[in-house]
C-alpha cells in the first residue's frame, strides 16, 4: 500500500489539529501543524519590534532568512513542538498576544513563500497529514485526500475559550469570539492564498458532533482512500 498526502484545511478552532494529529498517529504518518509556523514568525516579529503599535513589514521581510523554524519531538510526549531559532516556543505561540497579530503576518507574500517551500519539502515523500488554510489549494494541490473542516463561530470560540482558561489566560468569551471572527475575515479575504475550500476537498462540519465521533468517520474514510494507492 502506498503512502498519500492528506491536506486538512479549515477555519480556526474547528478541531483541525486534533483530527489531523490523531489521523497521523493512527496511520503512522508525519503530522505538520502549519499554523505553528505562521505563529512562530509572528512571535519573532513581536519580540523584535516589527509588529505592534507600529508595523515594519518591509523590515520583517528583510530579516526572514534569520528566522529558523524546526519541529522537534518532545521526548516524553512524542508530540512535535515548535522551535524558533533554537528555543522551544510551543506554549508562547498559542497565546492571545500571538493570535491577535498572526493573520497580519500570514498575509505577507514573502512569509508565505518561505513557509510554503518548507512545507513542500517536509511533504515530498508523502505519508504526511498537514493542517492549515492553503494546504489543499496551494501547498499540495495534488494531495490524494483533502478535508475541509468547519463549525459555527460560537462553537469554535467556546472551544478556544476553554483552552485558554485552562492555560490560565485572562480573556473574556467576547474577546475570543471577536478574535475568531476577525481571523476568519482576514484569512478568507486576503489577496494571497486566501482560506477557501479546494474544489475536490470534502467538507466536515462538527458543530453538532464530538471530535471523537468525527475522527472515527474520517479515519475510516482515509483508510479507504489509502487502499487505492
Ligand atoms: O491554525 P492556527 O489557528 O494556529 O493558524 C494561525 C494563523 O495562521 C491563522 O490565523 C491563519 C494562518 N495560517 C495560514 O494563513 N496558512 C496556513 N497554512 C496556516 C495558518
Amino acid at each position: 500500500m502506498g503512502k498519500i498526502t492528506i491536506a486538512v484545511d479549515g477555519y480556526s478552532s474547528t478541531g483541525k489539529s486534533t483530527i489531523a494529529k490523531r489521523l497521523a498517529a493512527a496511520l503512522g504518518y508525519i503530522y505538520v501543524d502549519t499554523g505553528a509556523m505562521y505563529r512562530a514568525v509572528t512571535l519573532y516579529a513581536l519580540d523584535n519590534g516589527f509588529i505592534g503599535t507600529q508595523d515594519d513589514i518591509s523590515g520583517l521581510v528583510k530579516v526572514l532568512p534569520k528566522i529558523k523554524l524546526k519541529f522537534v519531538p518532545n521526548t516524553e510526549t512524542g508530540r512535535s513542538e515548535m522551535y524558533l531559532n533554537g528555543k522551544n516556543v510551543e506554549e508562547e505561540i498559542r497565546t492571545m498576544k500571538v493570535s491577535r497579530q498572526v493573520s497580519k503576518v500570514a498575509a505577507i507574500g514573502e512569509v508565505r513563500t518561505k513557509l510554503v517551500e518548507m512545507q513542500q519539502q517536509m511533504g515530498k515523500d508523502k505519508g504526511i497529514v498537514m493542517d492549515g488554510r492553503d494546504i489543499g489549494t496551494v501547498v499540495f494541490p495534488d494531495a490524494e485526500l483533502k478535508l475541509f473542516m468547519t463549525a459555527s463561530p460560537e462553537i469554535r470560540a467556546t472551544r478556544r475559550y476553554k483552552e485558554l482558561l485552562d492555560k490560565g489566560e485572562k480573556v473574556t468569551f467576547a474577546e475570543v469570539l471577536k478574535n475568531v471572527q476577525e481571523r476568519d475575515r482576514i484569512d478568507s479575504t486576503r489577496s494571497i492564498s486566501p482560506l477557501k475550500k479546494a474544489k475536490d476537498a470534502i467538507e466536515f462540519d462538527n458543530s453538532d458532533m464530538g471530535l471523537e465521533e468525527q475522527f472515527e468517520r474520517i479515519h475510516e474514510f482515509a483508510k479507504r482512500v489509502i487502499a487505492k494507492y
